[in-house]
């Protein structure tokens, strides 16, 4: 099944000095679903980031939990089509699992959404030899900042996750064998006072 994302609307509610400096790492979610518009724009951003030799190496897969998304199911998705679209890759909802990959940080298990960033390293590696390595890293980072900006913008928390079994994560997501998982971002509206 896929799932076509909205047109993104890039007059944003804040400026780009306001999200650079409102943004932290947020850990606690309220249970309020996203809408569909949020999911489109966090992808887009995603999707926005410079890429070296543009060999674009990055996958980004999107964990939903059951009713906390807008019309859209609980599953895996894989995004498509330029971030354009979602596929469904695996169904059900696989936060706590998710959570549990990443060393137990439960607070995963609470997000309605979150992001997993993996690399395929062989199609910067392919054209820069072991010197892609470090670049397909730098470049996770790139992605990781738009999401994190985006989310301020949208008045929404994340947080950059690297500590997790990357075999647990892949396991969980039913990753093919070569997308090996850099980062993991939950995406919800914030619980903070
Ligand atoms: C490479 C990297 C890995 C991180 N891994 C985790 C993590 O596993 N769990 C977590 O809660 N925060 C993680 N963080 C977020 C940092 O704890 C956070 O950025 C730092 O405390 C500074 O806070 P700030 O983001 O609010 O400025 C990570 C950040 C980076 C850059």
């Amino acid at each position: 099944m896929r799932i076509k994302l909205e047109e993104v609307d890039k007059k944003g509610a804040i400026s780009v000095e306001e999200a650079i400096a409102r943004r932290r790492s947020r850990r606690s979610f309220k249970r309020t679903k996203l809408t569909k518009k949020h999911l489109s724009h966090l992808i887009w951003s995603a999707g926005k980031a410079p890429s070296a030799g543009a060999t674009y190496p990055l996958e980004l897969y999107v964990v939903i939990g059951a009713d906390c998304v807008e019309d859209i199911d609980a599953g895996v998705y894989h995004t498509e089509r330029g971030y354009s679209q979602l596929e469904v890759h695996k169904e059900g909802d696989l936060r706590t699992e998710l959570a549990y990959a990443c060393l137990s940080q439960m607070f995963v298990a609470h997000a309605p959404v979150s992001f997993v960033i993996a690399a395929e390293y062989e199609r910067t590696t392919r054209r820069y030899g072991d010197r892609g390595v470090r670049y397909v890293l730098i470049e996770v980072g790139h992605v990781s900042q738009n999401v994190y900006l985006q989310c301020e913008a949208l008045g929404l928390a994340t947080v950059a996750i690297g500590a997790f079994h990357d075999d647990a994560v892949a396991r969980v997501l039913n990753l093919p064998r070569q997308h090996r998982p850099l980062y993991v971002m939950p995406v919800g509206v914030s619980a903070e006072k």
